[in-house]
Order: structure tokens, then C-alpha cells, then sequence
């Protein structure tokens, strides 16, 4: 396998390391991944986490494993495993949909190398081309918004959102980012605000409950989110607390745009309805943990309600920016998506 480096997936001399992303932005620490085992709780924990890092790195590991001489067989009940580790990014099922058909042909280790090396290829030019298309419609000086994390260490390149906003700032456009601190997980808080710090892009982190103030009082002119599945109306799932960003954002006609690649579209969801949602672990809401520590504050046995993601109804988005260009809600009505048949 060649040596791949991305901002939380590598490898070296044929060995895959993860960064460990619960640890952001305390300690950056790489794991080595040798088993399924260790992906699927990596990728539970969130180790590994973003739509298209998760899907990349399930097949890495399966490339690896065919690299040491896993069987056929193995392989095949292996992949079944990977696509259960979590239900509602749909680029894990799609990536993992290629990685079959690899391994049914004759020479299924070398075409397993290849299918995981060309998902990662493909994922940092969808990237490149994303931040292309959505850069072009940022304004010089504006405010921008956005929720969780989608740059770098959600992908394999520069990431979706996040990747569009930090092409605008190298463009030389004086933007600005709001960067919602994204509860109960932190993503924003702990990733995108130190991805920032590292592409010097000047943000300030705000808690998720600021955004509707700013966005009355004039101070968000446009924000991009990403996606972990789109369904075939262009109704789209993303971290939770983005469905309330679109609904804030009709109210206060702020553009709102969905970033993702042609790998997240799922047509087998006729609509937002049919997109599975993650539930997670009641002390997730209940305190907070990660690589500074962690701290439980509601009742021990408090009752939680914990969805990882949430629907965005197509109704309240402004735009979608995929890999092939922005497309409108008369284009994502006319079936614009149908093509996408992943
Ligand atoms: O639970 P996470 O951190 O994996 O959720 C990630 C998101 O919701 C991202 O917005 C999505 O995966 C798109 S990122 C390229």
C-alpha cells in the first residue's frame, strides 16, 4: 500500500494510523489499526469520525488486512461488520459497496489496495472541487456560520464545509466564522476551532445557542454545513442541531448550503423520513469527556434523549454544493440527484 497522509487517517510501510480525535486539541495522538475490531471501536467512539474519514478508513483497514493475508471469505464477512459501525453516514455502506466488488475479482488483494487508495484519491479531489464551487459564493467580507466539524479531519482532503470556507480565506476574501461550539460532542469546539488555528482562519466559537442573536442582528450573511447522508428530495441528515441553524436561517433570510460529495447522496432514501439516526450514549448529554478529562453533571441517571444527527428538510436549504457544482432547490426538484446513483 502506498503511503497515504490526510489530516486523521495515514499510512506508513503498509501499517494504518488513525488520529485520535477525541483527544483534539490536547494531545494529537496516532493509533495504529490492525483489526476490524479496533476500527468498528474507533469509529463507535468517535476516534475516527466525519462521513467520508470514516468510510475511507473502513476500507484502509480491509486493505491492510488483504495486505497481510486475510482470505476472501474473511474479508467479505469483514466488510459486513465495518458497515454496521455506524448507521447514518451512508458514504461508510457506499465506500464499503466498492470494496466488495474489489474483493470479488481474481487478484482481490491487490484489488482491495487499489479500491482503498483510490478512495482516498477521489475523496481529496471531491474535496477540491467542493471548496471550488462554494468559495465562489462567498462575498468578500462576509460572515460566515458553521456547525460541527467537516474540514480536514472529517475527510480525506480539505473537507467539505469547512474546506469552502477556508478556500474563501485563501482566496484573500476578508471573511469571518462563527464556529458553533456543537453540543454534546464538541466538535466544533475542539476540531474546527483548532483546524482554524492551524489554516489561520479568524473565527470566534460561539455556543450553539448564540446563533439565532447573531443572526438577528445582522452578523451572519451565509452558512455552510455538511452532510452525512442526502436523500433523493435533497432532504439531508447532518450533526444534530442543524436542522434548527436552517430553520433560524429561513426566519432571518440568511443563505443556508449543504456541502457534501456525490458519495453522501443515497436515492435509496426517497426523503428525509427514511435516513436512519443515530442514538447515542445518555452520558454524552449528561457531562461532557475527552482528552481534558471529563465531568458529569446532570443526575447520574437522568433520562436522555440523544440523536447524534438530524433531517434538514430540502424546503430550507439555499443551495447544494456537491462535487459537480451548486445546485438550486428548482434543480434538486427537477431530480438533479437521480444522476448520483451511488
Ligand atoms: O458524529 P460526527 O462527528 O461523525 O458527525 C460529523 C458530521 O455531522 C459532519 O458534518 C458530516 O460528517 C459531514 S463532514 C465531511
Amino acid at each position: 500500500m502506498q503511503n497515504l497522509t490526510a489530516l486523521s487517517l495515514k499510512t506508513e510501510l503498509g501499517k494504518l494510523y488513525v488520529l485520535d480525535q477525541t483527544l483534539l486539541p490536547q494531545q494529537q495522538k496516532w493509533l495504529l489499526c490492525q483489526t476490524v475490531a479496533q476500527m468498528i471501536g474507533m469509529i463507535k467512539a468517535l476516534q475516527l469520525r466525519g462521513a467520508p474519514a470514516i468510510g475511507i478508513g473502513a476500507c484502509l483497514l480491509l486493505a491492510y488486512r488483504a495486505s497481510v493475508g486475510e482470505s476472501r471469505e474473511q474479508l467479505l464477512q469483514d466488510a459486513e461488520v465495518l458497515r454496521a459501525a455506524r448507521p447514518t453516514a451512508v458514504n461508510l455502506m457506499n465506500n464499503l459497496d466498492s470494496m466488495v466488488i474489489a474483493l470479488q475479482q481474481a487478484d482481490f488483494k491487490g484489488a482491495a489496495i487499489a479500491c482503498a487508495e483510490h478512495l482516498f484519491a477521489e475523496d481529496v479531489a471531491l474535496c477540491q472541487r467542493m471548496a471550488e464551487f462554494g468559495a465562489g459564493l462567498v462575498q468578500d467580507g462576509e460572515q460566515l456560520l458553521t456547525h460541527c466539524n467537516t474540514g480536514g479531519l472529517a475527510t480525506a482532503g480539505v473537507g467539505t464545509a469547512l474546506g469552502v470556507i477556508n478556500l474563501a480565506h485563501q482566496q484573500g476574501k476578508n471573511i469571518r466564522l462563527w464556529v458553533d461550539e456543537t453540543r454534546p460532542l464538541l466538535q466544533g469546539g475542539r476540531l474546527t476551532a483548532w483546524e482554524c488555528q492551524q489554516l489561520g482562519i479568524p473565527y470566534q466559537l460561539i455556543c450553539d445557542n448564540m446563533a439565532a442573536m447573531l443572526m438577528a442582528r445582522g452578523q451572519v450573511d451565509r452558512i455552510f454545513v455538511g452532510s452525512d447522508r442526502i436523500a433523493a428530495n435533497g432532504d439531508f441528515a447532518n450533526k444534530v442541531g442543524t436542522y434548527s441553524l436552517a430553520v433560524l436561517a429561513q426566519y432571518h433570510q440568511v443563505p443556508f448550503y449543504v456541502v457534501a460529495p456525490h458519495t453522501t447522496v443515497d436515492l435509496a432514501c426517497t426523503d428525509g423520513s427514511a435516513i436512519p439516526i443515530e442514538q447515542r450514549h445518555a452520558d454524552e448529554v449528561r457531562g461532557v469527556s475527552g482528552g481534558f478529562g471529563s465531568a458529569i453533571w446532570a443526575p447520574e441517571d437522568a433520562p436522555v434523549f440523544n440523536p447524534a444527527f438530524d433531517v434538514t428538510p430540502a424546503a430550507l436549504v439555499t443551495g447544494w454544493v456537491l462535487d459537480s457544482g451548486v445546485y438550486s432547490p428548482a434543480d434538486i426538484a427537477a431530480g438533479v440527484l437521480q444522476q448520483f446513483n451511488n
